[in-house]
């Protein structure tokens, strides 16, 4: 490949052609056809090449409805954007079970953000807290400005300390702001914040008499949000008889089923190379609503997986407990999710999205996402311990081999019949295939 300058200056034509001038025949053709991938409307192309940079097309994803999630009393139709086979068929599956069993019961524990100005300063640490301490109200003043208007929507700064770092490296120093950003994924919010609230901090150090000529400069390392958020964490939790799980059982009773189950999670609470398979299992689902209503799902995955490691050892974010009778499941995980803001608004099947969900409060759609994962775990353990995932997952999966293979219409449809009582593999369709196409 060349290297190339002005490319982000080139049309979107020319760039499909300077890239696909430099590509072998096969490889060429597949470029010179990413325009069938636009979208038809010219307004919502523009709009989807705005969001990045270099943009040449569009890349699709199926868009999916999980129906029957009852969630604290309301039923909801959940939108899920996710390429991977299955998936909405076990969210499915588990919210209509749950459905007939109380939904699930979700409470958002917290919905705090936090944002760091990182910094170092040289001189005793008391001089610098004393100062803080005696400006932290003015610094606060300086940004009202930006914060007005969240305020206005019952958020705002809830908390600004100063937090010393120095044990770990020398002279750092952190402004440590905890903010409310109400529907608002906040980040845009946070940032503006900080970065006003580094140069005021920086000026009135540089301007106080108390410190001498090496104790004014103040070097900023660095403001930026925290996609940390272990304060903006949301509970979901299902309920059952164990006797209600023999359906799922098979040759099994209903309490070796729950305690298999049980078994299967205490591994993922134990053992990290389990754990990251079964969180994986979760974010399939929550990652999905993610996508589907335009948030960020490397901010949600980052998030999940530190908390998931917060003592030290990486965990599952579910949990099992089991009495005499009652089966109880459930996830915590801190969710920082926006209803306005950023994409959610402004890509169109996000905005659908919302509006399938009834355009809920971050609170609520947090308590979705939480559901959805908890569904998505129940549906994969279930499996794991019972049948084994493949059976299902390659029934699903069957119409992708199908596809790679190009079997036409009538060729798919022998294919279903055929594979029906059937172990599905790639070899196997193929030497389906092989045998009907003579
Ligand atoms: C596959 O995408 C997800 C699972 O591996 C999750 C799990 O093992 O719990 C089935």
């Amino acid at each position: 490949m060349k290297t190339v300058s002005g490319f982000s200056k080139m049309s979107k034509s020319e760039k499909i052609n300077w890239l696909s001038e430099q590509l072998g025949k096969e490889a060429k053709h597949l470029v010179k056809s990413m325009p069938n991938y636009w979208h038809q409307d010219q307004e919502v192309q523009k709009r989807f090449d705005e969001f990045s940079e270099n943009t040449l097309t569009n890349y699709d994803l199926p868009f999916g409805i999980a129906p029957n999630f009852l969630i604290n009393g309301k039923v909801y139709s959940v939108p899920m954007v996710i390429e991977e086979s299955s998936v909405v068929a076990a969210a499915s599956l588990g919210a209509k079970f749950w459905l007939e069993r109380g939904g699930f019961k979700t409470t958002v524990i917290a919905t705090k953000k936090v944002g760091q100005v990182h910094f170092k300063w040289q001189g005793p640490k008391e001089k610098l807290y004393s100062f803080f301490n005696e400006r932290k109200s003015d610094l606060l003043n300086a940004v009202a400005h930006l914060t007005t208007n969240m305020e206005k929507r019952g958020g705002g700064i809830v908390n600004l300390t100063l937090v010393d770092m120095t044990h770990k490296i020398e002279n750092y120093y952190q402004l440590k702001l905890e903010a409310e950003t109400c529907n608002a994924m906040g980040a845009n919010f946070i940032n503006s914040i900080l970065e006003e609230l580094a140069r005021v901090f920086k000026g009135a150090v540089l301007l106080d008499n108390s410190f001498n000529s090496n104790e004014k400069d103040v070097q900023i390392i660095m403001c930026i949000l925290s996609n940390y958020t272990p304060d903006c964490i949301v509970e979901a939790s299902v309920e059952c008889s164990i006797e209600d799980l023999g359906q799922f059982a098979g040759d099994m009773g209903p309490r070796e089923f729950a305690e298999k189950f049980s078994t299967a999670v205490r591994i993922a609470e134990i053992d990290p190379n389990r754990a990251v398979t079964h969180n994986k299992g979760i974010m399939n689902g929550i990652d999905s609503v993610v996508i589907a209503t335009g948030n960020d799902f490397r901010a949600i995955e980052a998030c999940a997986h530190a908390y998931a490691a917060r003592d030290g050892q990486y965990r599952s974010l579910s949990t099992v407990s089991l009495s005499d009778d009652k089966f109880k499941f459930s996830i915590r995980v801190p969710l920082a999710v926006g209803t306005v803001g950023g994409l959610t608004s402004l890509h169109p099947l996000a905005k659908t999205s919302l509006a399938i969900l009834e355009n809920p409060s971050a609170q609520e759609l947090m308590q979705v996402m939480a559901a959805v994962g908890l569904a998505q775990n129940f549906g994969a353990v279930k499996s794991l311990v019972t049948t084994g995932i493949q059976k299902g997952h390659m029934k699903l999966h069957l119409l992708n081999i199908l596809n790679q293979l190009d079997a036409t219409q009538s060729e798919i449809e022998k294919g279903k019949e055929f594979f029906v009582d059937k172990v599905v593999s790639y070899t196997g369709v193929r030497d389906f295939l092989n045998s009907i196409r003579g």
